[in-house]
């Protein structure tokens, strides 16, 4: 037997802030984000929702796709770099609202990267045999830790929520191989800090998301394409294998560098980021469920999914997509 996906819901606040929304915090314009990043929208929680708010949403999303899904679950995550509380997790707060109660729950933080590295450790788990079906959540409230005053930042976020449960499934579907990567030394290029004085390069320490863009993009130019190459490499399979790149939503500048890269045309990369901007640990498992709503992705597909974000943190996971829906 594989590892592998077998359900997936997501979540996305009601509230739309367009481009055109945010001139009433700083000088900007439509058209330079849309040119500098793609993004057009952006979903913008509630006062009163938080992370764990949408996960639960999407859990019942997930639900409403696959009625018996919940059944089994022996382990909860929640990857967050915004939870609703040091803690309780946001994962146990999930858990407890889905009825998933007496099940262990955690909260796994790798900012934009944490879902895909939420994978690689949700994968370890059940190959260790420790644990059998696991409900993996990407959750973010980006909007609360903004400064909506800062146009290099605010225009680039948003909110939302995805879910997925990750068990055994037949050979030859499911993960093929996984990337984890990491480079501490980058770490003040994008921070949210609350506890800490500084960091080391860093005067103060600022609560709100603080980036240094130029730097952030070319790491991630070099990044994505490097962690697709080498999941692939691990599997034994080229780029001419795959069926689908689902890369972090960040800035389509810079999943057009990776597909350049990896000479992968447009048909065969998901991309929402128009409608959501980035929604960091939540963005690969909301575009991978409006792939598979829109049954772009099929059963039997190969699959590429690609985070990158602060720590810097990156990781891959491939996989040969298996479709339990009924
Ligand atoms: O999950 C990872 C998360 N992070 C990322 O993915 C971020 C990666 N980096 C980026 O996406 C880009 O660096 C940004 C979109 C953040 C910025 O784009 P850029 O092409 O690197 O622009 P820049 O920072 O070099 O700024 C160019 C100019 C500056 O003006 P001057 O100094 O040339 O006069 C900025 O002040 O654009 C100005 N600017 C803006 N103008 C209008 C910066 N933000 C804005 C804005 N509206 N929102």
């Amino acid at each position: 037997m594989g590892i592998g996906i077998t359900a997936v819901g997501a979540y996305l606040p009601e509230k739309i802030v367009s481009n055109a929304d945010l001139g009433q915090f700083f000088e900007t314009s439509d058209e330079w984000i849309v040119s500098r990043t793609g993004i057009r929208n952006r979903r913008v929680a509630g006062e009163h929702e938080y992370s764990s708010s949408l996960g639960i949403k999407a859990v019942q999303n997930l639900l409403e796709r696959y009625p018996e899904a919940l059944g089994g679950i022996d382990l909860v995550m929640c990857c967050t770099s915004t939870p609703d509380a040091r803690f309780p997790s946001t994962a146990a707060l999930i858990a407890q609202e889905v009825g998933l109660v007496k099940v262990p729950a955690f909260d796994l933080a790798a900012a934009c990267a944490g879902f895909s590295h939420g994978l690689n450790v949700a994968n370890a788990l059940i190959a260790a045999g420790q644990h059998h079906k696991i409900l993996l959540i990407g959750a973010e409230t980006m909007s609360k830790i903004l400064d909506w005053h800062d146009r290099t930042t605010a225009i680039l976020f948003g909110d939302g929520a995805g879910a997925v449960i990750l068990e055994r499934v037949p050979k030859p579907y499911g993960i093929e191989s996984l990337v984890l990567g990491g480079d501490g030394a980058g770490g003040s290029l994008l921070y949210a800090m609350d506890l800490a004085d500084r960091l080391p390069t860093l005067e103060g320490c600022n609560p709100k998301l603080t980036q240094n863009g130029r730097e952030v993009f070319k790491f991630a130019v070099r990044t994505v394409p490097e962690a697709a190459l080498q999941a692939l490499e691990k599997a034994g399979l080229t780029v001419a294998d795959l069926d689908f790149l689902v890369p972090h939503q960040a800035n389509i500048r810079i999943i057009e560098a990776a597909m350049e890269r990896l000479k992968l045309p447009s048909e065969k990369v998901v991309v929402n980021l128009d409608q959501y901007g980035n929604t960091s640990a939540a963005s690969i498992p909301i575009a991978l469920s409006e792939a598979l709503e829109t049954g772009r992705i099929q059963t039997g597909n190969r699959v590429m999914l690609v985070g990158f974000g602060g720590g810097l943190s990156w990781s891959a996971v491939l996989m040969k997509w298996y479709n339990s829906e009924k």
